[in-house]
């Protein structure tokens, strides 16, 4: 099959396997360019292991300290005349690599929401690892079935109290628009959206992965945050994603007590704004991350997903002392992100910023090359004229 990009809206319904292999390639040699990670995880469980942060997670542990890593995540195989999803593609292709460099890797494809699927992890960290050092918690997803009372529980992007109006794009053709999107009408909106995207599942999972005895002593657990700056307060921060955040933030003293006596951790560390499946979803956003990435280009201070992880567990997580907290006991590798004077920069570069312009004043160029290398597209190595191998399969996948 020859694979070319087939976007719809914000979504790209094709994905490329030699290109996303490629992509995965990159970031490993990312990793081994910083050099290993002293003392860095061994024994690794990521839930969310197929793209984003997650995927960059798993290859800073096996590349950056040698770990074995167990990757959970929801992804689709090739169907007939149909290719696979980018994150099944992608966790190919990291296994592939890993245990060409001799590193154990093994995927578990299937709803981490669910009980049976947290009973299959803990069977395959049974058989096959004994316990883990580490887990890392990077589901970002639009539903959850409850797996105590059944229920679907849908997310919602809204603000809540009062509509909000500002400026999107749509970074496919650059035009930029007002766009005002209504308040939640009641608490479902946002009780629905905390069932998703709030702590429990998170805390479901290390309870359950203690019970079954699969956790070493010092074990650290780690899940993701974001602020972002005030322009999209009303849209994240303090919007129904917002309410989530507080409830994931909220389960560390939680998860801290549960494994004071394994002399445990938990972390929440809050990441920079970047170009991914669940990112470029979310109105506003883009057209912040494509400002904000011209500005800190600009500054030298750019970082990518595998940039972030890399720095989280080399710099934070596994550096040899404590990582530094900010007030809410976070840890913060949007440091760079929310410096005053880029913050200053993107927000005179908002107010200016119009369809005529935005190729000029904004990276929304480099917006849709990462956007596209999330599906394997748009890079340089690929020949994108020649057949594909669609048909790839994860070797160890349950
Ligand atoms: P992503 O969409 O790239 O990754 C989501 C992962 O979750 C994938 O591996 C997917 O397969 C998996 N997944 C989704 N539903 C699942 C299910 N039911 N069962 C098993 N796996 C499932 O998203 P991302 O942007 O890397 O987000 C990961 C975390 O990082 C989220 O908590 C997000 O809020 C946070 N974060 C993102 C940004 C950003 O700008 N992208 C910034 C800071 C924090
Ligand atoms: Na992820």
């Amino acid at each position: 099959m020859i694979i070319q990009p087939r976007v719809r809206g914000f979504i790209c319904l094709t994905s490329h396997p030699e290109g996303t292999a490629e992509h995965v390639k990159q970031q490993i040699d990312y990793v081994k360019s910083k050099g290993e990670i002293k003392d860095g995880p061994k024994k690794v469980l990521v839930i969310g292991a197929s793209t984003g942060f997650g995927l960059a997670s798993r290859i800073t542990a096996a590349f950056g300290s040698q770990a074995a890593t167990i990757g959970v995540f929801f992804e689709k195989p090739a169907a007939p005349g149909k290719p696979g999803t980018a994150g099944w593609y992608n966790s190919a292709a990291f296994e592939q690599q890993a245990t060409e460099a001799g590193l154990y890797a093994k995927s578990i494809n299937g709803d981490a929401f669910s009980d049976e699927v947290k009973k299959q992890a803990i069977e395959l960290i049974k058989k096959d690892l004994g316990q883990v050092d580490l887990v890392v918690y990077s589901l970002a997803s639009p539903r959850r079935t409850h797996p105590k009372t059944g229920v679907a529980h849908a997310s919602v992007l809204k603000p809540i109290g009062q509509p909000f109006t500002n400026k999107t794009v749509d970074f496919h053709s650059g035009v930029i628009s007002d766009i005002s999107i209504q308040p939640v009408e009641s608490e479902d909106d946002i009780n629905n959206t905390v069932a998703v995207m709030g702590g429990e599942d998170w805390k479901f999972w290390i309870e359950e992965l203690k019970a079954a005895n699969v956790l070493a002593e010092g074990v650290k657990t780690v899940a993701y945050s974001y602020i972002g700056p005030e322009l999209t307060y009303p849209i994240y921060r303090n919007g129904t994603i917002g309410k989530a955040k507080d409830d994931l933030e909220g389960t560390v003293p939680f998860l801290n007590e549960l494994l004071k006596d394994l002399h445990g951790i938990s972390y929440v560390s809050v990441n920079k704004a970047l170009v991914t499946q669940s990112s470029s979803a979310i109105p506003v956003v883009p057209l912040y991350i494509s400002l904000l990435y011209k500005v800190m280009k600009e500054k030298g201070i750019h970082e990518g997903t595998i940039e972030q992880m890399q720095r989280l567990f080399a710099e934070r997580l596994y550096s040899g002392s404590a990582p530094a907290l900010d007030e809410k006991g976070r840890i913060r590798v949007d440091d760079l992100e929310m410096r005053e004077d880029v913050q200053a920069e993107v927000a005179a570069l908002w107010e200016q910023a119009t369809t005529e312009n935005l190729e000029e004043i904004s990276d929304i160029a480099g917006y849709r090359n990462d956007f596209f290398n999330l599906f394997g597209f748009n890079l340089d190595e690929v020949d994108y004229e020649a057949e594909t191998n669609e048909v790839v399969r994860v070797p160890s996948i349950t």
